[in-house]
């Protein structure tokens, strides 16, 4: 069982056995003995089966389980130590086990939403929160029931719940760290001076476009979705003017997996002003690395590139030689983009097809009629990749896969989720059952440059009820924080820093930190055995644990966030500052 099935299903028994007892109780208030004893019965046994996920959960990790054992655990032992003799003892009236009941309901129910609403790192606020809960309700349950306790009962139960709540209330939204970051500083402009290779103008503005058949509205670049594609040769100095003609959210331009230097890196209130209608602002920077990129606002970046603004960033090493074709993948009001395209090739020619999840989501890419190579991953090209067939691609947000292969005399075909979107004639093969690339053991091993790392740090993702805002919101959190209250990481230049990503959330986060590429170093423990992974964009899975490293070597404040950009938006974003 993975992790990531195993967390879904501790969430599916806690549950059961928070619903079980509640029900128990309900049931046992009005006499209904059997539905009761039933309840009862099932309540125990998914509280008993708890100990097992629970357990095994901490064997997978401290961080799927801290609050697990140290919060739930014992709140549940309470709950079968409180209504086990209640129940052997109401042989006569059922009645008497209520109290009992709903008491282990609400213990199991809190610490249940303590997983849900705090999550990890689990905290002694959180606990004496849960505590004071279960000891409130308890005490109006027993006092609607009729039940009487004795006076120093029942004051100490009001000076327990007092205490619990005061003490918990203020270690969960005390003042806690600083505010990561300081937003709208003044912004450092280095800059190249130099005359400028390739010159491109953006305008972003609202247009009309088609998709997939149907005219949508969108945001674009240049009125066209995806914007212009931009070529480079590696060498050149780009130069690309960013206009904003009647974009009211603004926008920026972020190269996104292009590590340039940090005041072109196009964040808003981090590395520049987002760009007001009628405003516009120039990028410019040595295009030194060569492959498959692309561009997109980083201003409301969810709905700016939900919405169009993205586009194509390719950078060649030289003159293109054989078919050479960019398949950006993008979903606009909910149609596929880009349209279907047909093209003959000569048989023998070299072609690369460049692949590019511009969503949110991950897709699923399908090559049939051909052998390939994997070629690049995220711009960087991979060593020794192997020949591939009938063998599916996963491509996480934001990520690029560059596939090669030598045109055969029969049609050749790309889906992406299924559906056709570029291919050389017809070809009718059903690619839903192959086997998905691993590109942690495709290609040849090399060793990690490293052998030891400067700095390290953990990145625990997960969801949270998020206090420090006007409205409160249930965000996507990292440590238990949500922007901007997460801690940036700071780190000296020239530092080998190490990350380890933990997911133990129920749903993928697309990792992706700006500037620089990552060495993937290992996944749940396993040392990755392929090719060396560079990557800027990878998909963290529920139950998950990445190893990746770096070297400090491009200074400045980046952006370190998930890229499904709903999540970002709603917290999932924090900074990686050089001191
Ligand atoms: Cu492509 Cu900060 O993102
Ligand atoms: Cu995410």
């Amino acid at each position: 069982m993975t992790t990531g099935s195993l967390l879904a299903a501790d969430l599916v028994i806690a549950v059961l056995a928070a619903a079980a007892w509640l029900g128990g109780g309900a049931a046992s208030a009005a006499r209904r003995r059997p539905l009761a004893l039933g309840l009862a019965a099932v309540a125990l046994l998914a509280t008993l089966a708890r100990a097992v996920t629970i357990t095994a959960l901490a064997r997978a990790g401290w961080w799927f389980a801290a609050e697990k054992v140290l919060i739930a655990a014992p709140l549940s032992l309470a709950a079968v130590g409180v209504a086990g003799p209640q129940l052997l003892r109401a042989r006569g009236d059922i009645r008497a086990a209520a109290v009992a009941l709903l008491f282990a309901g609400y213990a199991t129910s809190s610490a249940l939403l303590v997983t849900v609403l705090h999550g990890y790192p689990a905290s002694a606020g959180a606990g004496l929160l849960a505590i004071s809960g279960v000891v409130a309700a308890t005490v109006v349950s027993g006092r609607a029931l009729g039940a009487h306790p004795s006076r120093l009962v029942s004051r100490g139960a009001v000076v327990v719940t007092v205490a619990a709540l005061v003490t918990g209330t203020g270690l969960t939204v005390g003042p806690g760290a600083a505010p990561a970051v300081p937003h709208d500083h003044g912004y450092p402009a280095v800059g190249i001076a130099d005359e400028p290779d390739r010159r491109y103008t953006l305008t972003a503005g609202t247009a009309t476009v088609n998709a997939d058949g149907r005219n949508v509205a969108a945001w674009a670049f240049n009125a066209q979705v995806p914007g212009p594609e931009l070529t480079a040769t590696v060498g050149d100095i780009l130069e690309v003017t960013l206009r904003n003609r009647d974009i009211g959210r603004g926008v920026t331009l972020h190269w996104h997996g292009y590590d340039v230097p940090n005041d072109q890196d196009g964040v808003p209130g981090v590395t520049q002003a987002a760009v007001r209608p009628g405003q516009e602002f120039v990028y410019r920077f040595r295009a030194d690395q060569a492959g498959t990129y692309w561009y997109h606002t980083h201003s409301a970046s969810d709905v700016g590139v939900r919405m169009g603004l993205y586009g194509v960033l390719v950078v060649r090493p030289g003159p293109v030689s054989g078919v050479d074709v960019t398949v950006p993948v993008h979903t606009l009001a909910g149609r596929p983009l880009p349209a279907p395209r047909v093209e003959q090739i000569e048989a023998g020619t070299p072609v690369r097809l460049r692949l590019i999840n511009t969503d949110s989501t991950t897709h699923r890419y399908a090559l049939a009629g051909t052998a390939f190579r994997v070629a690049a991953i995220d711009g960087v090209d991979l060593r020794g990749p192997t020949p591939l067939v009938d063998t599916a691609v996963l491509i996480p947000a934001g990520g690029r896969y560059d596939l090669v292969f030598e045109a055969p005399a029969t049609p050749v075909a790309l889906f992406v989720d299924g559906r056709s979107v570029y291919s050389t004639g017809p070809v009718s093969t059903a690619t839903g059952g192959w086997p998905v690339l691993d590109p942690l053991g495709y290609g040849a091993t090399a060793p990690v440059p490293w052998s030891r790392f400067d700095t390290t740090f953990t990145l625990v993702l997960d969801r949270g009820l998020d206090l420090r805002r006007l409205l409160p919101r249930y965000a996507h959190t990292v440590n238990g924080a949500a922007d901007p209250d997460i801690p940036p990481q700071v780190v000296r230049r020239g530092d080998v820093v190490r990350f380890t990503i933990v997911n133990r959330s129920q749903v993928v986060h697309p990792w992706h930190l700006h500037g620089h590429h990552v060495l993937v170093l290992a996944r749940d423990g396993e040392p990755a055995t392929g090719s060396p992974l560079w990557l800027d964009s990878f998909d963290v899975r529920p139950g998950e644990v990445w190893k990746v490293a770096f070297r400090a070597d491009n200074p400045g404040m980046w952006a370190n966030h998930c890229h499904n950009l709903a999540h970002a938006d709603a917290g999932m974003t924090l900074h990686l500052m050089y001191s």
